[in-house]
């Protein structure tokens, strides 16, 4: 039987049943008979609604676009608030970090909004691999709100610091954001000095231009290393997990856009196995509601959040076959550390960087003597090391995929993990009690 199967096989025991396809079937789009809008208390439509009402599944729980709309974002009132007071209030440059889907571009574009309406010029862009200054800040100047005859922009010779500096101090009068995404994708050294350089004549020169930097990054130590001083200047935020209510709040707000309604077991069942994670949210709602519409049904049951957690896992698994072969081979050999190797994934989907000591001194909490000294937890490091990636400093790991936790977590879930009651319970495994409990598979 090949990891696939294998895996199907589990899961179908541990669920009880048949978990349904691997991947939901494709239903041939027929046409609606008229697009009447979906609302919520009616009948289910008849048979031509079929793929319209698929569709509406399909767009509202949308995990290929950043949120723009304010009011589909979810818990991320502090940040914004933090935002606006530290850049458009104090005028601070800003850096928005955070892990590979956590939703840095969307708390950045709202934020963005936020600011125009607060009177700033907002402009949005995007690094790409290699791209030195000119290639960050030039494509800005076309919209840049730049004062008639301020400066002459070179058109056949690449910009400097010194250059982009002065253009922007005496070219601009007006309060001015550039957001640049993905800054992650600058890698050469050299370039990020010379951004760290720019942040900090701007802020000397009294520039009306601003720099918020948004990439992927457990911390900001690899930007401020070139200007330690940078610090007083620059805010930074992190693009931290949402809490349950707001993710709850997320999955019913969704499924109303698709004309459903989720039973509370159900969201509190996803809201469990997506630690955190607006993306994975979206991901196993989608599923769920996907199970309930196909069953020509308007409210998701937990049956349909179990199958759609399966189903969301499997399409997973299919689409990274690598990393799900590595779980399946470390949970096979991890005899009595199961319960640890979910930690990690918790642990990873709260605040990426893993180290050592983090999953000792929570593995402590959750099992007590039991969890077998540091040997254990070399071993459950060992276990997983493969998926593991050591970029920051040494000691430091990341889930080389850091959409990849929570669901190694549903993984282990599926083979019935259940932690004992009584242990003592740190903050930082608060919530993985609650899910180690909470998925019910
Ligand atoms: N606060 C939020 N509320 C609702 N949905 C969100 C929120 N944040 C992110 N999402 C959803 O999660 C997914 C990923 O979001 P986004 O693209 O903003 O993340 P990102 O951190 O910029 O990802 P990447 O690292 O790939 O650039 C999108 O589908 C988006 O709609
Ligand atoms: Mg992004």
């Amino acid at each position: 039987m090949g990891w696939s199967e294998r895996l199907q096989h589990w899961l179908r025991g541990l669920l009880g049943g048949d978990t349904g396809r691997r991947i939901p079937a494709r239903l041939e789009y027929v046409a609606p008979v008229e697009d009447a809008p979906i609302s919520a208390g009616r009948a289910a439509p008849a048979q031509p609604n079929i793929a319209f009402r698929r569709n509406a599944v399909f767009t509202a729980f949308n995990t290929a676009v950043p949120v723009s709309d304010r009011h589909g974002l979810a818990g991320r009132k502090k940040e914004l608030a933090r935002l606006v007071d530290a850049v458009v209030k104090q005028r601070k440059h800003a850096l928005i970090y955070g892990a590979r889907g956590s939703g840095k571009t969307s708390l950045a574009r709202v934020f963005g909004d936020l600011a125009d309406e607060a009177g700033c010029v907002a402009l949005y862009g995007s690094a790409s691999e290699g791209t030195d200054v000119d290639g960050l800040f030039r494509p800005f100047l076309d919209e840049l709100p730049l004062q008639r005859g301020s400066a002459t922009i070179p058109a056949d010779r690449p910009m400097g610091v010194q250059q982009f500096a002065n253009l922007f101090v005496q070219g601009v009068t007006q309060h001015t954001l550039l957001i640049v995404d993905e800054f992650d994708r600058v890698t050469t050294e050299r370039t990020r000095h010379e951004v760290a350089s720019l942040l900090k004549l701007l802020t000397d020169m009294h520039s009306s231009v601003q720099i918020v930097l948004v990439g992927i990054a457990g911390n900001v130590d690899g930007l401020l290393a070139a200007h330690p001083s940078l610090r007083r200047h620059l805010f930074a935020q992190p693009v931290a997990p949402i809490e349950r209510d707001e993710l709850a709040g997320l999955l019913w707000l969704c499924a109303q856009q698709a004309g459903l309604a989720f039973e509370e077991d159900a969201v509190q069942a996803i809201v469990s196995a997506a630690i955190g994670s607006p993306y994975h949210a979206r991901v196993f709602g989608m599923h769920a509601a996907l199970s309930a519409e196909a069953a020509g049904r308007e409210r998701i049951t937990l049956a349909d959040a179990q199958k759609g957690l399966a189903e969301a896992l499997a399409e997973w698994s299919e689409l990274t076959p690598d990393m799900c072969t590595v779980f399946e081979r470390a949970l096979s050999q991890a005899g009595s550390l199961r319960g640890m190797i979910a930690l990690a994934g918790v642990l990873a989907a709260h605040a990426p960087v893993l180290t050592f000591e983090r999953l000792t001194a929570a593995g402590i909490d959750l099992f007590g003597d039991e969890l077998g000294g540091p040997a254990a937890v070399d071993r459950t490091i060992s276990l997983i090391a493969p998926a593991l990636s050591e970029d920051g400093m040494p000691g430091e790991l990341q889930f080389a995929d850091s959409l990849s936790p929570q669901f190694l977590v549903l993984m282990v879930n599926g083979a019935g993990l259940r932690p004992r009651e009584a242990l003592p319970v740190a903050r930082d495994t608060r919530d993985a009690r609650a899910l180690l409990q909470g998925v019910g598979l």
